[in-house]
C-alpha cells in the first residue's frame, strides 16, 4: 500500500453524511469546501469494511453481544499501541464518547456539582456538564506563541473549591496538544488529592505524530487510574464514526459499577452489531500498518499546510500539530470581528471551517481546519485562502 491511496477523491454528497450534506444549513451554501467536523474524506480501510461485508452475508441482524474477541482486540491494542495493561473486565461500553460523557455525568456527579473543563475545547463537552443541569467551571489553557498548556494553579483553586469532575481531552481537540507524562502527572494528581473525577477523553489518541507519544491519563500510576475513567474509540482512527461505537475502561470497580447502572437505566448498553466486527477488524496489526501510512499523509498534509503560510500568508498562526487531524489556525492578526472573519471564509474563501469560538470564548479569532482528505483538497483550500486574506492585511 502507499499514500496514494489516501489521495483518491470520494464523493461524499448524497450519502446523508454531516460533513457534505449538511453544509447549507451550516454555512449557508453547498458549495464550501468542507473541511470542519471530524471525520476523513478517506476511505475506512478494505479490511474494516469486508468484515462487515462478511457479516451481512448472513441473512439475521438480531440482537446481538460483544464477546471475548471483542474485548481482546480492545485490550492488544491498548497494549501494542499505547502500551497500557489492561483488564479485560474493566471494559464497558458508550454508543458514542458524547453519550459515555453524559452517562459518566448523570452516574457519578450531583445536579450541585461543579464540573470542570478547559477550553478552548470540543464544545460537546459544555454542552454535556449544562445539559445535566451541573455547574460548568473553565479553566482555560494558556496560550504562548500558538502553544498551549494547563494552568494548574487556577486549576488547584477550583479543586480546593469543591468541583467534583474535570473532563480532559487527551490529546487536546482543537489545539492539537498531546499531553506529556509531566502534565499529565501533574494533572492526575492534584486530581486526586481533592478526589476528584477525570474523565479521559482519548478518542484521538491513535492520531499522533512522532516524537510525541500519546500517553493514556489511567496508566500514569494506579493513584490515577482509580479516579480516571477513559473513554475512546475507533471511529477517528479508522473512519467509522457512524457506527456509533466507543468504549470506556474503567479500573475501579465503583465508578464501573455506577456507570454500568446509568448505561443499564437509559437501555444504551445493547450497541449495533456491526460496531464489534468493525472494532475486531480495526484493532489487529493489519490496522496498525493501515495506521502508520495514514499517518504519514496527514503528516504530509499538515507540512503542506505550515510551508504554505509561512511562505504565502504568515500572518495566519498555526499551532502545532502533536495529535489529532484538526488544525489550530490563528486569525488573529486580522483584527476581523469574529462575524467578518467567518464571511470572509464562507463567501470569499469557500472553505467550511469550524469557527474557534465554538470551543469557547478563548477561540475567538481561530479557526479549525479538518486536514484528513486527498492532498489535492488541501492544494485547492489554500489557494483559495491565499485569495481572500493576501490583501487583507
Ligand atoms: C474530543 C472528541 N470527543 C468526542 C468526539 C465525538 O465522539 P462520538 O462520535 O464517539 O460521540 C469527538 C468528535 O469530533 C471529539 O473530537
Amino acid at each position: 500500500m502507499t499514500t496514494n491511496l489516501f489521495n483518491i477523491p470520494i464523493n461524499r454528497e448524497g450519502t446523508s453524511c454531516v460533513k457534505y450534506d449538511m453544509r447549507d444549513k451550516v454555512f449557508g451554501r453547498n458549495s464550501v469546501i468542507p473541511m470542519w467536523v471530524a471525520d476523513m474524506d478517506i476511505a475506512t480501510p478494505s479490511f474494516i469494511l469486508d468484515a462487515i461485508r462478511d457479516r451481512l452475508s448472513h441473512p439475521v441482524l438480531g440482537y446481538g453481544f460483544r464477546n471475548d474477541a471483542y474485548h481482546s482486540a480492545i485490550v492488544h491494542w491498548l497494549k501494542s499501541r499505547h502500551e497500557w495493561t489492561i483488564n479485560s473486565q474493566w471494559i464497558t461500553f458508550c454508543p458514542g464518547v458524547v453519550s459515555g460523557l453524559n452517562h459518566a455525568i448523570s452516574a457519578l456527579t450531583n445536579p450541585t456539582d461543579s464540573i470542570i473543563i478547559q477550553p478552548p475545547v470540543y464544545h460537546p463537552f459544555f454542552h454535556t456538564v449544562e445539559n445535566n443541569g451541573r455547574r460548568l467551571i473553565t479553566n482555560p489553557l494558556v496560550e504562548k506563541d500558538g502553544h498551549y498548556t494547563m494552568d494548574f494553579s487556577n486549576l488547584e483553586q477550583h479543586l480546593k473549591n469543591g468541583a467534583t469532575m474535570l473532563i480532559l481531552s487527551n490529546p487536546h481537540n482543537p489545539v492539537g496538544r498531546v499531553w506529556s507524562m509531566d502534565e499529565l502527572t501533574t494533572l492526575g494528581n492534584l486530581c486526586a488529592k481533592y478526589n476528584t473525577i477525570i474523565i479521559s477523553d482519548e478518542i484521538h489518541s491513535d492520531l499522533i505524530f512522532t516524537p510525541h507519544k500519546h500517553i493514556p491519563l489511567a496508566s500514569v500510576s494506579d493513584t490515577i487510574a482509580d479516579i480516571t475513567i477513559t473513554f475512546s474509540s475507533p471511529s477517528k482512527t479508522f473512519n467509522i464514526a457512524g457506527l456509533a461505537t466507543a468504549f470506556a475502561v474503567i479500573s475501579n470497580r465503583e465508578l464501573r459499577g455506577k456507570y454500568n447502572r446509568e448505561l443499564e437505566k437509559t437501555g444504551s448498553g445493547m450497541g449495533n452489531i456491526l460496531g464489534p466486527i468493525a472494532v475486531e477488524a480495526a484493532y489487529t496489526n493489519q490496522g496498525e500498518a493501515w495506521l502508520n501510512e495514514l499517518l504519514a499523509h496527514l503528516k504530509n498534509n499538515e507540512q503542506m499546510v505550515k510551508q504554505f503560510l509561512h511562505t504565502k500568508l504568515p500572518q495566519i498562526g498555526l499551532s502545532p500539530l502533536e495529535g489529532t487531524y484538526l488544525l489550530w489556525l490563528d486569525f488573529r492578526k486580522f483584527k476581523l470581528s469574529d462575524k467578518d472573519l467567518n464571511h470572509i471564509l464562507i463567501s470569499n474563501a469557500s472553505i467550511g471551517l469550524n469557527h474557534g469560538s465554538t470551543f469557547g470564548k478563548e477561540g475567538e479569532g481561530f479557526q479549525r481546519m479538518n486536514i484528513a482528505c486527498p492532498q489535492e483538497t488541501i492544494v485547492v483550500a489554500l489557494e483559495k485562502l491565499e485569495a481572500a486574506f493576501s490583501d487583507l492585511y
